[in-house]
């Protein structure tokens, strides 16, 4: 296994008001936790998408950006993590955990997840229609991995959006299986969760 880390740090930050690459937690911008997990986990080398100093220029969607570090990893890669900078708390414990459950060799990609602690329920308008039953829901985290060879080609199937990597996985066929995340895996998408994770980081 020839692993490299992907972390991508462009989009607009919609939710949060401003773009997110720049945001920092206790003196380190998201973008260089979420590179020192990968770093943690044995990558033999990280890709930084996003205006950041040695970044590759990211995408429209979450996927382009995806897409254009795929573009730029070395020819000798085999296996990649793609991590999301707006996840800073992911620990290199839980990358070492995804890879290990990749290098065993028998799927195409892993990804770390949670059962859904909330009630879920399905709503249109302000109308409730259902309570969804939670059995057999997780909530999915960064980093996830893949053989590289099974990504590239599920980014080249189609061109429709996902919000992470695993869906355009599925969507091709390949086998994605989950290994257990962390509660403290917070993404930042909204400006209170910052303090959040400020609060919470090592
Ligand atoms: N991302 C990216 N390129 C994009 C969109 C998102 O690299 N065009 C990255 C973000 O930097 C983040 C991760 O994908 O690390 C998850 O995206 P999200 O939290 O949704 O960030 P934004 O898309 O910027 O925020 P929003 O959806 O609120 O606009
Ligand atoms: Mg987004």
């Amino acid at each position: 296994m020839n692993l490299y880390g992907i972390v991508v740090a462009a989009g607009r930050g919609e939710r949060f008001g401003s773009p997110k690459a720049d945001l920092v937690v206790q003196g380190l911008a998201l973008w260089q936790w979420a590179a020192a997990a990968l770093e943690g986990s044995g990558s033999a080398g990280v890709i930084v998408v996003g205006a950041v100093p040695g970044g590759v220029p990211g995408g429209a969607r979450r996927r382009d950006s995806v897409a254009a570090g795929l573009a730029a990893l070395p020819a000798d890669a085999t296996h990649v993590l793609i991590h999301d900078a707006a996840r800073p708390l992911a620990t290199a414990a839980l990358a070492e955990a995804v890879v290990a459950r990749l290098a065993v060799g028998d799927v195409d990609g892993v990804v770390p997840a949670l059962p859904v602690g909330d009630t879920i329920k399905r709503v249109e308008g302000e109308r409730v229609i259902e309570t969804v039953l939670r059995t057999g829901l997780v909530a999915v985290q960064t980093p996830q991995g893949f053989r590289l060879e099974v990504l590239r080609a599920a980014h080249a199937a189609d061109t429709d959006d996902a919000t992470d990597d695993a869906q355009l996985v599925e969507r091709h066929g390949g086998s994605v299986v989950y290994v257990p995340g962390e509660t403290t895996n917070l993404k930042i998408t909204y400006p209170e969760d910052l303090a959040v994770a400020e609060a919470l980081a090592p």
